[in-house]
């Protein structure tokens, strides 16, 4: 079909309606009069049918519903989240999964082995599983319970959901950003097979799984038409991988065998890391944030809050920009001789002298492997100085307010080691102003880093404005 052909062709169409479902080869100079009128008859033939669908979405004459649902963009309600918990662990992660679950705008389904001793009223509704013992597991020291868990691939479709189009998996310890997710799915359709989510950080865990795998903690998304299929030949993969580890090797094996590859999505994090965090959060990719998970192996996201303080923060940061949250952007003070580099809604950076942008984009090992064994990681690292003369200064995010001119985040300095040595003065608070950052679905196809300025300070705090940059302009501190 080519009705899903919306993009406007600026300087071609001379129509009198903006959206035309023509494919742009056919509109070249060389066309006949005659030829060119006969197009404009059927343009405007097929934009009348076009805004009939979008009209009469449920008229009768127009059955195939699958024309409707590809012309409306995706949205919260058209994704399933199933979490995979247990009757043991939920009574203390359901917490976790309420702090991004919303019973009005988030559809989820928790899957358990059994009835758990509490549920709350604002946690999600439980689901209990199927009956699995029939199929074998054979790895020594792995846990059977990863049958149950890729089966919930496989209920989770079964339940025939109305209006699914994705179906997203995690465990109970994930934590996903849904705005995020909604938004990073939407660049796919959903009527085409798609397996989509991230491997580990870790190079040796990858190594040991696969590359091509979607970690189940990061959590991964199916979609709907793919489920349909997973949904039926599942049970006979199951029967094969017996030899597994986890559900995520289960379901990847099977996706294989229907001949489907990873679609990779950074911003879908497994964490396979302890300790603190702040390296990776602070040179996220350019993708916008997915999920978090493990962070009951990581130290609390900012200092001086608990785990849980610490999350909503960030959460209430993601909820008046979903698509900046960790966002790095870098800007240079020419004259004090200062970096900055941002990271949205979570840290600001300060560091004396010219520190090149590449430098700012790999992570800072702040954080450690999840075992000894896993030292090698997927991305850029740097090592994070012992002397705290040689770190930056850190700020971290205090408050943000909006309206509708703008966003103002501000971030208040943060004294981890002190340095002996005399310091540049720098105030106890920087505040960034920006706008919301509303990606098209193409400008997300085709991310570029944003720019921002560093404002003469006037009182005692430092302004930055973050922005687009201007088309030739470099991320450096040399004009
Ligand atoms: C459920 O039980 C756990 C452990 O006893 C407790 O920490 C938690 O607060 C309880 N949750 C609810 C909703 O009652
Ligand atoms: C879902 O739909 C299929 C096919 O129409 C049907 O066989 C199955 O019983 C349905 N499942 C439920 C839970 O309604
Ligand atoms: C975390 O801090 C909040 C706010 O101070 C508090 O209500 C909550 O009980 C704390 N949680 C834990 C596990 O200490
Ligand atoms: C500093 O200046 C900014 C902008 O000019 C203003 O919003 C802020 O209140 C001032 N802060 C102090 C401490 O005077």
């Amino acid at each position: 079909m080519m009705f899903h052909r919306r993009k406007k062709e600026p300087n071609t169409n001379t129509l009198p309606l903006s959206t035309s479902p023509m494919p742009s080869r056919f509109r070249t100079s060389s066309l006949t009069t005659s030829f060119k009128s006969f197009l404009l008859v059927l343009s405007l033939l097929l934009n009348f049918y076009f805004l009939l669908i979008l009209w009469a979405p449920y008229s009768n004459t127009l059955a195939p519903s699958s024309v409707v649902s590809r012309l409306t963009s995706t949205t919260r309600r058209h994704v399933l989240f199933a979490v995979a918990s247990s009757s043991l662990s939920w009574p203390h992660r359901q917490s976790y999964v309420n702090i991004w679950y919303n019973k009005k705008s988030t559809r989820v389904l928790a899957f358990l082995d059994a009835p758990p001793r509490n549920s709350s009223d604002e946690s999600p509704p439980v689901v209990i599983s199927g009956d699995v013992s029939g199929f074998p597991y054979t790895l020594q020291g792995g846990l059977r319970s990863a049958i149950r868990v890729a089966r919930v691939v496989k209920e989770a479709v079964d339940r025939n959901e109305t209006d699914v189009r994705w179906f997203v998996f995690g465990d109970d310890d994930t934590v996903f950003f849904v705005e995020n997710v909604v938004k990073t799915l939407s660049k796919y359709d959903h009527e085409r097979w798609f397996y989509v989510g991230s491997n580990s950080e870790s190079y040796e865990q990858n190594l040991m799984y696969s590359f091509e795998m979607a970690f189940g903690g990061g959590g991964f998304a199916i979609s709907y038409s793919l489920g349909k299929v997973l949904a039926r030949v599942l049970d006979s993969c199951l029967r094969r991988y017996g030899f597994l580890y986890g559900s995520d090797a289960r379901i990847y094996s099977c996706v294989a065998e229907l001949g489907v590859t990873l679609t990779h999505e950074p911003g879908f994090h497994q964490v396979d890391m302890r300790g603190n965090l702040f390296g990776v959060l602070a040179a996220h990719p350019l993708s916008p944030l997915c999920s978090l998970h493990h962070l009951d192996a990581a130290q609390p996201l900012f200092p001086d809050m608990n785990r849980t303080q610490a999350l909503r923060h960030l959460i209430a940061a993601t909820n008046v920009d979903p698509t900046r949250i960790l966002q790095q952007t870098v800007c240079y003070d020419r004259s004090n001789s200062l970096t900055f580099s941002v990271s949205w809604g979570y840290a600001i950076q300060v560091f004396q002298g010219n520190v090149l942008l590449p430098d700012l984009l790999a992570a800072k090992k702040t954080f450690a492997p999840w075992r000894k064994i896993h030292s090698n990681f997927m991305f850029d690292t740097r090592d994070n100085p012992r002397d705290p003369c040689k770190r930056p200064f850190v700020f971290y995010l205090k408050s943000i307010t909006s309206d509708k001119s703008g966003i103002w985040s501000s971030y208040s300095r943060y004294v981890e080691k002190k340095c002996s040595k005399s310091n540049p003065t720098l105030p106890m608070e920087i505040t960034v102003f920006s706008r919301k950052l509303d990606l098209s679905i193409e400008e997300m196809k085709a991310p570029r880093r944003q720019c921002c300025n560093v404002l003469p300070s006037k009182n005692e705090t430092i302004s930055i404005h973050i922005r687009r940059c201007e088309t030739d302009e470099l991320i450096s501190m040399e004009l």
